[in-house]
């Protein structure tokens, strides 16, 4: 049942968890309809904090999502957190996420927006189970509805994790790990055609080794492993921070500190820029 906005944007989005625990649908979800706002002018000399109150995570329940929004959480940022299953929301409201129940496979963009409104930026680390169903909903063709959804809700910023184009190294490429690939780089194909303030990061081989809070960043780097503990600070860095504007950003363990290996992208980014 869709209805028009009725105060929906202004309530809290820990009242609006409340009536999305049941799922959107059976919420009788109040959808907003309005026009999208004019995009941000990104400059190659902007540098600047991100004004970044709130973080719409999807994939909060999954390894890397989870250590992105416990990071987020201690910084003080607010994580709605988007969630399938009914049980999983006391353990997030527990480490400070507020939960929103619903599926990145049948829920539609107005349904999306409602629940990313207020949040200022939106991180998706999400993935499929791997069958072929899933990598097309949600690696290939999720990550541009939420980007619509963030349009939308005049959300901005947008981090999307992708995948070295080398991840095939070290591993038999199957069919489905082929196609698996060429959803990701479809996904990011069609959120770089967007106007969004997005970053897409290509991290390595995730692995689960705690993190040594020091990275290798670049645009075009050697495929190796790299920790989730240190790409979820990567990517709250990338939220929390708006140095590094419709850029990818290659992602291996190295030796710099993740805030060094940041800024040095960034300044190489706008030195670039001024060629
Ligand atoms: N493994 C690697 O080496 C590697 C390399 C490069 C990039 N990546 C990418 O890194 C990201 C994070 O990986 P990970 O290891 O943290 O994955 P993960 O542990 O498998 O987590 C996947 C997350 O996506 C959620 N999800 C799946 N289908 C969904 C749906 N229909 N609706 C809503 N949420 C859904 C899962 O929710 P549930 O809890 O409900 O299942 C879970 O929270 C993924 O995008 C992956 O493609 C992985």
């Amino acid at each position: 049942m869709v209805h028009e906005d009725d105060g929906w944007a202004e309530e809290p989005a820990r009242q609006r968890a409340e009536v999305l625990r049941h799922g959107p649908r059976d919420a009788g979800l109040r959808v907003v309809r309005q026009a999208w706002p004019s995009p941000p002018r990104i400059t190659g000399d902007q540098q600047s904090e991100a004004n970044v109150t709130g973080v719409f995570l999807t994939g909060v329940t999954g390894k890397l999502g989870r250590r992105l929004s416990d990071v987020l959480v201690r910084d003080g940022v607010e994580v709605v957190g988007l969630h399938r299953e009914e049980g999983q929301a006391d353990d997030l409201e527990q480490r400070g996420v507020t939960p929103v129940r619903g599926d990145l496979a049948v829920m539609t963009e107005a349904e999306l927006a409602h629940v990313m409104r207020g949040t200022t930026a939106v991180a998706f680390t999400a993935g499929s189970d791997g069958d072929d169903e899933s990598i097309n909903a949600i690696d290939r063709d999720a990550p541009a509805r939420v980007a619509r959804a963030a349009q939308r809700a005049g959300i901005h910023r947008f981090v999307l994790v992708s995948v070295f184009p080398e991840a095939w190294v070290n591993h038999e490429l199957t069919s489905s790990f082929e196609h698996w690939l060429r959803a990701k780089r479809e996904a990011e194909i069609q959120l770089a055609e967007t106007d969004l303030d997005w970053v897409i990061v290509r991290p390595g081989a995730l692995t689960s080794e705690s993190g040594s809070h020091t990275v290798h960043v670049g645009g075009a780097i050697r495929y190796d492993e790299v920790s989730r503990d240190d790409v979820a600070r990567v990517l709250a860095h990338l939220l929390e921070h708006t140095d590094i504007h419709r850029e990818i950003v290659e992602l291996t363990e190295g030796h710099d500190r993740i805030p060094a290996a940041l800024q040095a992208y960034a300044n190489f980014v706008r030195s670039r820029h001024a060629l």
